[in-house]
């Protein structure tokens, strides 16, 4: 403890170090305690957080609406169509009136280039709730539940198992190589991360004695492994990509028969949500009918398995997303 994060804001994991990235999963965990036993320390009295989202969002916008709520903040939600950033006025424009009203910002949106410039124009701390680059917020939240299963990060073998080259898949890269864990990507090669950051974690790994691999072959990328992680196969503002992504990801189904092939009981499955776990759920419904689909990316069998952390994981987007606020704001 002991670290002073104020005023910092939270763009990419990339931006802290293990120690720093500790220090917020310590907090969560204190905040997520205090919570439980009813004890709310008012942390964020009176502040004014400003909440824009430019893609639709259930846990995200709700963390942070309960976060600050809970620590004694005011939220106002500005979704898409509500304000002018970046139409009839430019991003720094609407960073620095924002910054003017406001103590905090939250963002979610396609361009990474749109957090960075609010950050750099408004003043106050800035958090990052998804780009089409990085989750940061999200994978706080799958370490806290990591932490909560196995004790620490360092030394376990996290699998992410789908499009590797998406914003959950390049913000674990980053977390795992930070905190000194064995993180594989397995996906077909079409899918594998870019070059350049797969570099930079390698770097970063070495430091840490942390591994990087990546595969596409489901035996060698999955055993062994105590976490596997998969996520949607098309995001946000990808819509148009289902056809070729199903192609391309069908054999890599996060299922019962991949689970067994990590050889242990003791797995668990992760997945940062919403899941297309069983046909029913969704949203394109006649894709499933066309691809002959009972699910996605992970079957409802594991979905629903006691390995699965899914909805403690979503419960601590709360925690982290209040020890971030906190960190750099209370
Ligand atoms: N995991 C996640 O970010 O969920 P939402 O899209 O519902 O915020
Ligand atoms: N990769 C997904 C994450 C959703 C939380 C997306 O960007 O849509």
């Amino acid at each position: 403890m002991g670290l002073n994060l104020k005023s910092r804001s939270f763009l990419t994991l990339l931006d802290f170090t293990a120690e720093e990235i500790n220090y917020l999963l310590n907090l969560a965990a204190k905040l997520k305690a205090d919570k439980y036993a009813g004890n709310f320390n008012k942390n964020l009295l009176d502040k004014n957080i400003a909440l824009i989202f430019e893609k639709p969002s259930t846990r995200t916008r709700c963390a942070f609406v309960v976060a600050s709520y809970d620590e004694g903040a005011h939220p106002e939600y500005l979704g898409k169509g509500d304000i002018q950033l970046g139409k009839k006025e430019t991003v720094a424009d609407t960073a620095r009136v924002l910054g003017r009203m406001f103590d905090g910002i939250q963002f979610r949106g396609f361009s990474h280039n749109t957090v960075i410039e609010l950050a750099k124009h408004s003043g106050v701390p800035v958090w990052n709730g998804l780009t089409d680059k990085y989750h940061p917020t999200q994978v706080l939240a799958d370490f806290l539940t990591i932490k909560e299963n196995f004790g620490e990060l360092k030394g376990k073998k996290l699998c992410y198992v789908g499009d590797g080259r998406n914003n959950m898949a390049n913000s674990l890269m980053i977390g795992a190589a930070k905190m000194g864990m064995d993180f594989r990507i397995l996906a077909p090669k079409e899918l594998f991360p870019q070059s350049e950051i797969v570099k930079n974690c390698k770097k970063i790994a070495q430091e840490t004695n942390g591994k990087i691999t990546l595969s596409s072959d489901i035996n060698k990328a999955v055993k062994d492994v105590d976490v596997i992680y998969t996520d949607v196969w098309v995001s946000m503002g990808e819509e148009t990509e289902f056809e070729k992504r199903i192609n391309l990801l069908k054999s890599y189904q996060v299922n019962s028969k991949m689970m067994k092939v990590t050889g242990k009981d003791s797995t668990i499955f992760l997945h940062c949500l919403p899941a297309f776990h069983n046909r029913d759920t969704i949203v394109g419904e006649e894709i499933f009918q066309k691809y002959n689909l009972d699910a996605m990316e992970v079957s409802e069998k594991v979905f629903e398995s006691s390995q699965s952390k899914v909805w403690d994981e979503a419960e601590n987007r709360v925690h982290t997303i209040k020890a971030v606020m906190v960190a750099t704001l209370g």
